[in-house]
């Protein structure tokens, strides 16, 4: 459970009020300790096996903005320029590698046997040991979008708006943040911070025409 306070603890406002904001107050700082706590309430995520394959990259300060910028679209250059903190997710393609520890621990917890233990890392590992780059790459890519989307959510029961961008240089940004290239994949960046503007209503496809039912 979070010790966390919201601010916001409406969770119909902060979902059907959230829409992306691109133009924030500029003056506002947001502590490092809260842009970590809000991560680790968007790492409450599920992911594939729980093997949490994200990798948070935190900017959030006039130079570590201008290094970024050199892998970001131009027209992605407000909200990077106004936000507070822009928090970058990159996915973890080898994050299976401490799978085994993450189940020991569930198991030293005391919450699962050891014939599940088992059963647990015989069925899935060799599913990663054995996956194609491409299936680890598609992985980890799911298991981002998902924590991305709830941290949208998260900065906005802090208080705060956000807006998720790829709209990036894929190939280049990793080597720009100082990451691994074999390792990780650029997913998106969420920027975040006080709304200094009132965000476009943007509408949705009636669901009905995208869903169906399969007998
Ligand atoms: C994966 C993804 C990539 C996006 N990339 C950008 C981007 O590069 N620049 C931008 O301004 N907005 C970007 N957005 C925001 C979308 O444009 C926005 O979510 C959509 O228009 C719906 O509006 P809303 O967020 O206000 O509901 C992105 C959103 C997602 C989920």
């Amino acid at each position: 459970m979070s010790e966390t306070k919201f601010v916001n603890n409406d969770f119909s406002d902060v979902m059907f009020n959230r829409h992306s904001v691109r133009a924030f107050d500029p003056t506002v700082k947001i502590d490092r300790a809260e842009i970590e706590t809000m991560l680790g309430e968007a790492a409450k995520a599920p992911s594939a096996c729980n093997l949490q394959s994200w990798h948070f990259v935190v900017i959030d300060t006039p130079e570590a903005k201008e290094k970024f910028k050199k892998s970001v679209m131009k027209f992605n250059y407000p909200q990077v320029d106004s936000a507070s903190a822009i928090v970058f997710i990159a996915g973890d393609t080898q994050s299976h590698l401490v799978y085994r520890d993450v189940w020991q621990a569930v198991y030293k917890a005391g919450n699962i046997t050891k014939e599940r233990l088992d059963q647990i890392l015989g069925t899935f590992l060799p599913l990663y040991e054995n996956a194609t780059p491409e299936f680890l790459k598609f992985d980890a890519t799911m298991d981002c979008s998902i924590v991305g989307s709830q941290l949208l959510l998260v900065a906005r029961a802090h208080g705060y708006d956000a807006n998720a961008f790829s709209g990036i240089d894929f190939e280049h940004m990793i080597p720009t943040l100082g990451l691994d290239p074999k390792r990780y994949v650029p997913i998106m960046g969420v920027a975040i911070g006080k709304a200094a503007q009132e965000p476009l209503h943007t509408t949705r496809y009636d669901v009905k025409t995208q869903t169906e039912f399969l007998n």
